[in-house]
């Protein structure tokens, strides 16, 4: 089973999670880290904001991030290359040369999961994936029914988790319908998984990812199947652990 740490709060995780991300990059300043976007991973990002100010060097870092919405505008600021950007690229002084976004672009689409798969495998993947959960039990955005080995592609969102998301948004109809989304496959290759989760509404998603039966209906169990599996909560996402 994973290693489950349970902390008090979220920003007992995030400092948790970045000292270990700091300790890695001070040994080997071309650390690759795996990005995930939406509220989970805030913290994170936050406390290595904290680890920059007392001296550790991430400008060598590489970050590859799950996924992106498709169509919304150039420089939306919802978009995750734009979340990216603001919470990890310019903070922490990554060469954005380094930082890598599925293109969601309506003509990048098509070949957007080819080319990027092929530009992880030819960085050489990913050292640690931050990973949060959707209340579907998705992964990046691959929601249930997503096959074990599947790529980046193209996929649909459901319902729920564009209801989920609509709190970034003007209103529901400017959430996007489409995204590109790493596989559970893609995230399954990364040599760490970081799962985080906090509060009650994630428990129900989170117990299934940790202790219930691996299925394609439940995404996050896809977690059961990685080596090196660290799950960073707080008591209410563990609270039907
Ligand atoms: C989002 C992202 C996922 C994220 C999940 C949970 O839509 N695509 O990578 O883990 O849904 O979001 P949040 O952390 O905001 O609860």
């Amino acid at each position: 089973m994973a290693e489950v740490i349970v902390v008090r709060d979220p920003a007992e995780a995030g400092a948790f999670v970045a000292a270990h991300i700091a300790e890695q990059v001070r040994s080997r300043p071309e650390f690759t880290l795996g990005v995930a976007t939406g509220s989970t991973p805030l913290p994170v990002y936050e406390a290595l904001r904290a680890e920059a100010d007392r001296g550790t060097d991430f400008t060598r870092m590489s970050a590859f991030a799950l996924d992106e919405y498709v169509g919304l505008p150039a420089g939306h600021p919802e978009s995750y290359r734009a979340v990216v950007d603001r919470e990890v690229t310019e903070p922490l002084g990554l060469d954005p040369a380094r930082v890598h976004v599925p293109d969601g672009s309506a003509e990048g689409i098509r070949t957007a999961g080819e080319r990027y798969e092929a530009a992880l495998q030819e960085h050489g993947g990913v050292d640690l994936q931050l990973l949060g959960i959707g209340r579907t039990g998705h992964l990046g955005f691959n929601e249930p029914g997503s096959s074990f080995g599947s790529l980046t592609r193209v996929k649909t969102l459901t319902e729920r988790t564009r209801i989920d998301n609509a709190r970034f948004f003007a209103s529901l109809d400017d959430v996007p319908v489409h995204c590109v989304t790493q596989g559970l496959g893609t995230i399954l290759r990364a040599r760490h998984l970081v799962l985080l989760a906090f509060g009650e509404s994630k428990a129900e998603a989170l117990a299934a990812a940790v202790e219930g039966p691996v299925s394609a209906s439940m995404p996050g169990s896809a977690i059961q199947l990685h080596p090196r599996v660290t799950v960073v909560v707080d008591e209410g996402a563990a609270s039907q652990l």
